[in-house]
């Protein structure tokens, strides 16, 4: 189970299944989260640039269960990384989340067309932290070049997570060697490429013999070899779905066969994405 290594006391572990928010509009997005902490999720993923933080944050009030068992990620907008913006951009988060800290802070890409310095972005993103607007910084879509460039501005702070594109069709493998070098936690995310694999044949061969489904296979898969996924619906009964994908144990020669579907088949690659390297 991946867990954040951070130093913050009442810093909690990632849980391993969380529920993305993506593409949600407010509506859906309440709804969802809604659903989602009500099956049992404790972890919530929403970004800046989503446009529904506010609608998130109202259905974690909204819901039965405790902020303090609840671990909320969300991302700054590469918007957001000009001199001095991104601590009052993480306050504006903080007010439409309706709570005082989030439990992890990503950026959500490197500067699109490095804009932006790195050692200044980052900078701001340290002392976002020192300042106790969230408990854990990470990075999203941050290649091995870009995660090098953050070490020698870290001093005593952790990366504790790189959330990047990552299923079965696209495996990633450079860059999840990379973070397992530096003890830096994998967050996949569009785990079901977008439904993409679902028709899948071998998927749907391994899951007749565990009776469950190849969305609970694509999951499973990921989730077995320690990464967290943030798979998103906005069907109640797949948000259920999806969250008994964690009780699904794959062999390893079925691990073995699905490591052969990888296809590099990127999904979030508009020309401002960095390439993997
Ligand atoms: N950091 C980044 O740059 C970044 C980029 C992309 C995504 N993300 C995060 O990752 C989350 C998930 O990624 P994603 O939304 O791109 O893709 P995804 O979770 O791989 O796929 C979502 C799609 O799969 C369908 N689906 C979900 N569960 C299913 C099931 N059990 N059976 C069949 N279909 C199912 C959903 O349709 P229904 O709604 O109809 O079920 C939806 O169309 C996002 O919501 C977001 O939080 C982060």
């Amino acid at each position: 189970m991946p867990s954040s290594s951070n130093t913050a006391k009442h810093a909690k572990k990632m849980p391993q299944i969380g529920y993305g928010t993506w593409n949600r509009d407010e509506q859906q997005a309440y709804q969802g989260v809604l659903d989602a902490l009500e099956l049992g999720y404790r972890h919530i993923d929403t970004a800046q640039a989503y446009a529904n933080e506010n609608a998130v944050g109202k259905a974690i009030q909204d819901s039965a269960i405790q902020r303090g068992d609840i671990f909320i990620t969300t991302k700054v907008d590469p918007v957001n990384y000009g001199p001095g913006e991104v601590a009052p951009s993480v306050e504006r988060s903080l007010q439409e989340l309706g709570c005082d800290r989030v439990d992890l802070l990503l950026l959500h890409f490197p500067s699109l067309y490095d804009k932006y310095p790195l050692q200044d972005y980052f900078a701001q993103l340290l002392q976002v932290k020192q300042q106790g607007l969230c408990d854990a910084i990470g990075v999203s879509n941050f290649t091995k070049a870009y995660l090098d460039a953050c070490l020698p501005l870290l001093g005593d702070e952790q990366i504790t997570c790189n959330q990047v594109e990552l299923h079965a069709y696209m495996q990633n493998n450079a860059i999840v060697e990379h973070c397992k070098k530096l003890g830096i936690v994998i967050t996949a995310y569009s785990p079901l490429a977008r439904g993409a694999l679902l028709d899948d044949p071998l998927l749907n061969d391994i899951a007749s013999r565990h009776q469950a489904s190849a969305s609970q296979v694509a999951l499973a898969f990921l989730m077995n070899q320690g990464y967290a996924v943030i798979p998103s619906s906005a069907s109640k009964m797949r948000i259920q779905e999806n969250l008994d994908a964690g009780k699904l144990q794959l062999s390893a020669e079925e691990i073995k066969q699905i490591k052969t579907l990888d296809r590099g088949m990127r999904l979030v690659d508009e020309d401002w994405c960095p390439r993997w390297d």
